[in-house]
């Protein structure tokens, strides 16, 4: 099976904002907008917009996304399975690494089809697994799915990485006029950052570090549970992957999809 490159220049990021670089974007919703990290990067990549709101169910991650990015979003605690907006309000309704957190994905993304307007667009951007990705980027999903574990064993609905085929089927329930699919090695938004050149190395330190970190930090929350002790053997074994073999994001689809 063929391994693809990790490096930013041949990932695949760059045709994903120059297809964005060509759109306006006006009125824009963000599903699952967590600290607001994709407006960050959907105010950077898209030709133009007006207007940015935010959903999410959690009110921590909101009112991170708030301080951020309020000056250009609003920001409302709401169930995706049912968006408290008309037909046709938006001009992009996006989604991005949060399919897998969803119980109900294809509820989800019919609510995102319904708030789009006619000949507006749905992007989703998730990450995949499957067995085509380096050493550095498989740490990623495997970090990814003790995380899953961790969130299952607090009551929160975090199920392991879909396949690409997975996203595929799940999208195919849309009615799209037209259905444009990327496959990156890379996040685009790494296109936008300082240190993009530093994280072509899956070596790279501060990765490194601030993924062990948050591997600790996680385990914090489960200190109590009779099942952190055989978590912490596996949190450890993952520790030793990364620092041997680095970690580099996994793959992403990204996908653009506009209403007929
Ligand atoms: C991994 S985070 C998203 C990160 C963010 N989109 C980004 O790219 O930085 C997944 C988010 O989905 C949210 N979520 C899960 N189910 C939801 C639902 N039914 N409605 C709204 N948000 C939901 C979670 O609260 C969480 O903040």
């Amino acid at each position: 099976m063929e391994v693809r490159s990790t490096t930013l220049a041949y990932s695949g990021a760059d045709k994903i904002v120059k297809q964005l670089k060509e759109i306006s974007g006006r009125k824009i919703l963000d599903i699952g907008t967590g600290g607001g990290g994709f407006i960050g990067f959907l105010k950077q990549a898209l030709k133009s917009f007006d207007s940015f709101i935010g959903i999410d169910l959690n009110e921590e991650e909101l009112k991170k996304a708030e301080k951020e990015y309020g000056t250009i979003a609003q920001f409302k605690k709401m169930n995706a399975e049912k968006l408290d907006f008309p037909d046709k309000t938006f001009d992009i309704v996006s989604i991005a690494s949060s399919l897998h957190h969803l119980e109900r994905p294809e509820k989800v993304l019919k609510e995102m089809f319904r708030v789009v307007k006619t000949h507006g667009y749905l992007i989703i951007q998730e990450m995949y697994s499957d067995l085509t990705q380096t050493e550095a980027q498989l740490a990623t999903l495997q970090v990814h799915h003790f995380e899953a574990k961790i969130d299952t064993l607090l009551g929160e609905y975090h199920r392991e990485t879909y396949t690409k085929e997975e996203i595929k089927g799940i999208v195919s329930i849309l009615n799209a006029e037209e259905l444009e699919i990327f496959d990156s090695t890379r996040y685009p938004k790494c296109l936008f950052c300082e240190d993009k050149d530093l994280c072509d190395n899956p070596m790279y330190e501060t990765l490194i570090k601030s993924e062990i970190k948050y591997l600790r930090s996680s385990m914090e929350k489960i200190s109590d549970y009779p099942e952190y002790e055989h978590l912490e053997k596996e949190a450890k074994k993952l520790e030793q992957d990364i620092r041997k073999n680095g970690i580099t994001d996994a793959s992403i689809l990204f996908i653009l999809a506009k209403k007929s």
